[in-house]
């Protein structure tokens, strides 16, 4: 059974548990990542963003997932990441997500509250929770701001949560999208974030942050963590090193079982490290 939002939180919570959230694209991803969170024994949620729908319809996505779980026993929720429009949030609800997240953080601050309280308001009669952003995460967004403008404003946190209903705020304090730019983790400004903000935090951009940082960010309110790059790679390195290797290398199934198994122990060993075991 895919696991509702808001009691993943709560489980977490009183297990004091940090939770992974693991961008899946295609169905061997789907997969390896449910694998990987089972094999840690611990909770964690498996997502995929609006711009992946494209590939994989969210129907398609959640009847892999709950197959998936049948064989399953640690808990996971299926989370829309970077939803762009209030259709893809309901074609998710709908479809069975059991959280979802309104980006419309390229947009203003009183288009941003609209957006995320449409949403809110669709969501919360289902009982699922809405994850929001405020300021813009950098890298491979549309967000082409610097790294001083992108960033979480504190003074905005308290009224963008009470207006919009978030349930949880994605923050941006220098955290990246992808590998290709460093992250440089305010951690003062979390502090700042996590002394006013009503609810519990997201960190987007998981993917090259040190362990040490994440497992910190704990005390403050940090909750959720996403990460998809590193999964990505550890999928796509090995169709690459095969080709490398031989040009006419053409056994896509025995690959496809090799990157489900590089994928799992990656996502294993990841919901490990943040929790400290
Ligand atoms: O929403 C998805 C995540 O923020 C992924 O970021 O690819 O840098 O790990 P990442
Ligand atoms: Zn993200």
């Amino acid at each position: 059974k895919i696991v509702n939002g808001f009691d993943l939180f709560a489980y977490a919570k009183k297990k004091n548990l940090l939770l992974p959230a693991f961008n899946t694209t295609n169905l061997e991803m789907t997969k390896a990542i449910i694998l990987g969170l089972n094999d840690a024994h611990l909770p964690g949620f498996i997502q995929i963003s609006s711009n992946n729908l494209k590939l994989s319809d969210p129907g398609m996505i959640a009847d892999l997932v709950r197959d998936f779980l049948e064989n399953t026993e640690t808990p996971i929720g299926l989370h829309l990441d970077h939803g762009k429009s209030f259709e893809d949030v309901r074609r998710c609800v709908d479809a069975g997500f059991t959280s979802v997240m309104v980006d419309a953080s390229a947009y203003g601050f009183e288009d941003n509250i609209r957006a995320v309280r449409r949403a809110a308001e669709y969501c919360h009669f289902y009982d699922i929770p809405v994850e929001a952003e405020l300021g813009a995460i950098r890298g491979k967004e549309d967000d082409n701001c610097s790294e001083a403008d992108c960033k979480t404003d504190p003074a905005l946190v308290e009224e963008f949560v009470d207006r919009s209903g978030c349930d949880t705020l994605a923050v941006s304090i220098g955290n990246v999208h992808g590998l290709e730019e460093i992250p440089r983790i305010d951690l003062p400004l979390l502090k700042e974030i996590a002394e006013v903000s009503p609810v519990p935090l997201v960190l987007h951009g998981g993917s090259g942050i040190s362990f040490e940082l994440i497992r910190n960010m704990k005390t403050y309110k940090m909750s959720k963590i996403n990460y998809g790059s590193d999964l990505r790679q550890a999928y796509i390195k090995t169709f690459g090193k095969a080709y490398e290797v031989n040009h006419k290398e053409a056994d896509l199934y025995g690959l496809s079982m090799k990157a489900v198994e590089n994928v799992r122990q990656t996502a294993c060993d990841l919901v490990r490290i943040i929790n400290g075991f």
